[in-house]
This record gives structure tokens, C-alpha cells and sequence, in this order.
């Protein structure tokens, strides 16, 4: 357990070019990684910046005043991202999610939406689009995005509790505008919309009563996430970590319920439903029941880097194929060509961190410098 904070001033997370393999066609069909996992979710990262400092994600020590966020310059203008996510289609991705940082701060956000609305499977189906916000300026935006083709939205919210909120957001932001921003979503038709909530222990998690209690009977979705060890900045402890057991045996002692099927494969929550109907809740165990097995998520960074695990430590460089890097010597590539590099990254992958947590392999990893939330977006 390390109480250890490395000062980190910029983003220069390690990575390196793909190898674009000669000859190589456009693949074609499903593609499986070293363990048989396919390739289903792209998250797509498209600022590292919040006007948050959630004190678990990014705390003020480290996200000050003198922090280098990236350069408009570096971060992939709409149309790259564009042409990136309809290459994840081709190559078999059904569902695409727009994160950040607070991706609701990038401007024009909802064009982006409509950008990526319009993608077809190669079979002529609609993509899954969605979007992980904390909702502060939800309220505003809602209808336009769901005008613009969002098909659902998932929003942060950690307490209900006003003071509770504005400790753990440590920008004094209010709740009632986040819960201002559910309501405009769903009156936006954004549904389901899900609530997520990371739970520490002696922090917030007295509030997970009164989060179930508020939520039943809207027709959102609530699902609590046990706080993970990401990046190298968020002072991590497992002694904070609230197993999603206990989270569930309070509920239960209160409001019974039962368990539900999982609605797709390779989903990062495990579903119950309080047993009068009015409250479906979700519980992402990444630390205590790990799912890397059925892990089907890559994440592409807001400057064109392609990360697979949550914890890596290192991305591979697409924008480099994308527009070319005469200092490297690298000239920009067809859509054939990322392709094959994208598959060549994917066929060889074999991380699963969380369910090495613990091991040797997974402690020898604790010293690299690792992705930060904000930046790659869970
Ligand atoms: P749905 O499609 O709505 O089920 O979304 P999702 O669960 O795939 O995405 P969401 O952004 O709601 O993820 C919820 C949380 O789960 C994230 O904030 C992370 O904390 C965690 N999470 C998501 N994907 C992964 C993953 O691949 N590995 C781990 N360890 N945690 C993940
Ligand atoms: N552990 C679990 N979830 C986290 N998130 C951010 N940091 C962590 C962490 N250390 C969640 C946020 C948000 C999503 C983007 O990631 O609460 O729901
Ligand atoms: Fe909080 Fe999400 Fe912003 Fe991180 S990215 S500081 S979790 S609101
Ligand atoms: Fe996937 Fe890595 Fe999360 Fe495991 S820890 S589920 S491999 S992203």
C-alpha cells in the first residue's frame, strides 16, 4: 500500500507506434486477443480535463495550478476520432462511449455525437453510443445531445449529501445540479440513464442508502463501483474498498431483492432488482471478483492512443499512423492499414490486471507509471 505520490507535471505516458504489418489486408471478421477475448466496447477519451478534483480520481496534490493538461493541438480533432471509431466498427465494436476527463467541457461535444450517430455495423445496424458524464452541466446539454443521436447517458454521483458531495468533488459543486442534469437526461429521453457511484469506505458509503431510496421508482439504474487502484496518484488503499458484498447485504437488509441475467456478455456489473421492481442495481467489483476474462474494452485517449487494460502502462500511438510523424520518420496510413495495426495490438493482448492484483506480476507494475482515470476515462 503505497502512500507515495508521484508528482507527474504532464502526460508523456509511455507508448510507442504500432507496426503496420506488410501486406497486410483489412481484417475481416470477429478478432480475438491471446485469452479469446473479443474485441465489443470502444471508450473513447476525448478531453483530460474535469472541473472536478473527485479527491479519488484527481486530487488537488497532484491536478494544482501547475498542472500540464494537453495542448488543443495534441487531442484528436472530431473527424480523426471519426474515422478511429468507424475502423473499431469494421473490426467488430458494437458499442462506442465517450468519456474524459468531463467530456461535456470539450467544445461542440454534441457534433461529435452526431458524427459518431451515423456509424453503421458493416451489416447496416445502428452503434451503441453513450457517454460518462458527472453531470454538472448536464442540464444544459441534455436535449442536444440526445438530438444529436446519443442513445444513453451514465452520470458520476457519489453521495446524495450535500456537504458529503462538495467534500468528495473538493470543488464545493452542489448535488442538486447533478441531480438537475438526471432529470434532463431522462426527460431528454436518454434512458436508461445509470448512476454510478464509487463507494470508500468511511468516506461515502453511509450514503448508499439514501441513494437507493432516492432513485427508486425514477427508472434510472444505480450501480456501485468498488474504489480501484488506477493510475499513481489517487492514494489508494484497500482498506477503503467497500467489497460490493457488503454494499449488497445493506441493501438487502433493508429492500430484498433478486439477482438478473446479465443483459450482454462481458458487462462490468453484476444486475439485481429490489424485489417490489422500483430499483435495478449494479455492482462493479473490479477489486473483489475481478472480470477480466470476459473483458472486451479498448480506450482510446483524447491524443490517439490506444490503451488496452485500465491499469497499462503503456499506449500504442494512433495518431502518429493517423496523420504522420516526420520527426519519427512515420508517414500517415490508410484506413486499411490502422486496421491491420489495430488487430495486429488486439491479437496479441493478454493483460488482465485485476484479476493479477496481488500477484508478483501484477506488484512488479506498481512501480511503472500507469494511465490516470482522467485521462483514459475507466
Ligand atoms: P454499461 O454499458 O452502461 O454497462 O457501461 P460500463 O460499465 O461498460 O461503463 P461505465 O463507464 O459505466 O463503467 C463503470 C465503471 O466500471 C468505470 O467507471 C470503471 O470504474 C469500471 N470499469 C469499466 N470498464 C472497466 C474495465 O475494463 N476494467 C475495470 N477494472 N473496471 C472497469
Ligand atoms: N475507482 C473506481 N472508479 C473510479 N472512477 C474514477 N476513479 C475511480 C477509481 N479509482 C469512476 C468515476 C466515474 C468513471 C469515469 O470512473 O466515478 O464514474
Ligand atoms: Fe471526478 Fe470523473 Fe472528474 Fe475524475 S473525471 S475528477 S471521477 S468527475
Ligand atoms: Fe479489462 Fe484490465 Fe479491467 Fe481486467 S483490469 S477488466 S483486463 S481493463
Amino acid at each position: 500500500m503505497s502512500e507515495r505520490t508521484i508528482p507527474i507535471l504532464d502526460h508523456r505516458y509511455a507508448s510507442t507506434v504500432p507496426r503496420v504489418p506488410a501486406n497486410q489486408k483489412a481484417p475481416v471478421g470477429l478478432l480475438a486477443d491471446r485469452l479469446g477475448r473479443p474485441l465489443h466496447d470502444l471508450r473513447i477519451s476525448i478531453t483530460d480535463r474535469c472541473n472536478f478534483r473527485c479527491t479519488y480520481c484527481m486530487p488537488k496534490d497532484v491536478f494544482s495550478a501547475h498542472y500540464e493538461f494537453l495542448r488543443h493541438a495534441e487531442l484528436l480533432r472530431f473527424e480523426e476520432i471519426d474515422r478511429l471509431a468507424r475502423i473499431f466498427v469494421n473490426l467488430g465494436v458494437r458499442k462506442l462511449r465517450i468519456t474524459g476527463g468531463e467530456p461535456l467541457l470539450r467544445r461542440g461535444v454534441e457534433d461529435l455525437v452526431a458524427m459518431l450517430a451515423k456509424i453503421r455495423t458493416p451489416g447496416g445496424s445502428p452503434v451503441e453510443l453513450t457517454m460518462t458524464t458527472n453531470g454538472s452541466i448536464l442540464a444544459r446539454k441534455a436535449q442536444a445531445l440526445a438530438q444529436a443521436g446519443l442513445s444513453r447517458i451514465t452520470v458520476s454521483l457519489d453521495a446524495l449529501d450535500d456537504a458529503v458531495f462538495r467534500r468528495m468533488n473538493d470543488m464545493d459543486f452542489p448535488v442538486r445540479a447533478v441531480l438537475d442534469g438526471i432529470d434532463a437526461a431522462q426527460a431528454a429521453g436518454l434512458r436508461p440513464v445509470k448512476v454510478n457511484m464509487v463507494v470508500q469506505r468511511g468516506v461515502n458509503d453511509d450514503q448508499i442508502l439514501p441513494m437507493v431510496d432516492h432513485f427508486r421508482s425514477k427508472g434510472v439504474v444505480l450501480r456501485f463501483i468498488e474504489f480501484m487502484d488506477v493510475g499513481n496518484t489517487n492514494h489508494w488503499r484497500m482498506d477503503q474498498v467497500l467489497p460490493s458484498s457488503e454494499v449488497l447485504a445493506r441493501i438487502a437488509a433493508r429492500h430484498p431483492m433478486h439477482a438478473l441475467d446479465p443483459s450482454v456478455q462481458g458487462e462490468t456489473a453484476e444486475r439485481w432488482m429490489l424485489d417490489d421492481g422500483s430499483l435495478e442495481i449494479g455492482a462493479i467489483s473490479s477489486v473483489t471478483h475481478a472480470f477480466c476474462r470476459d473483458c472486451n474494452r479498448a480506450r482510446l485517449s483524447m491524443e490517439g492512443k490506444l490503451y488496452l487494460c485500465l491499469f497499462a502502462t503503456h499506449g500504442h500511438d494512433l495518431r502518429a499512423l493517423l496523420r504522420g510523424d516526420a520527426a519519427q520518420g512515420i508517414v500517415a496510413v490508410s484506413d486499411e492499414n490502422l486496421a491491420a495495426a489495430v488487430a495486429q495490438v488486439w491479437g496479441v493482448r493478454e493483460d488482465r490486471y485485476s484479476e493479477l492484483r496481488g500477484t508478483p506480476a501484477a506488484e512488479a507494475l506498481r512501480g511503472e507509471r500507469r494511465v490516470e482515470m482522467s485521462y483514459i476515462g475507466g
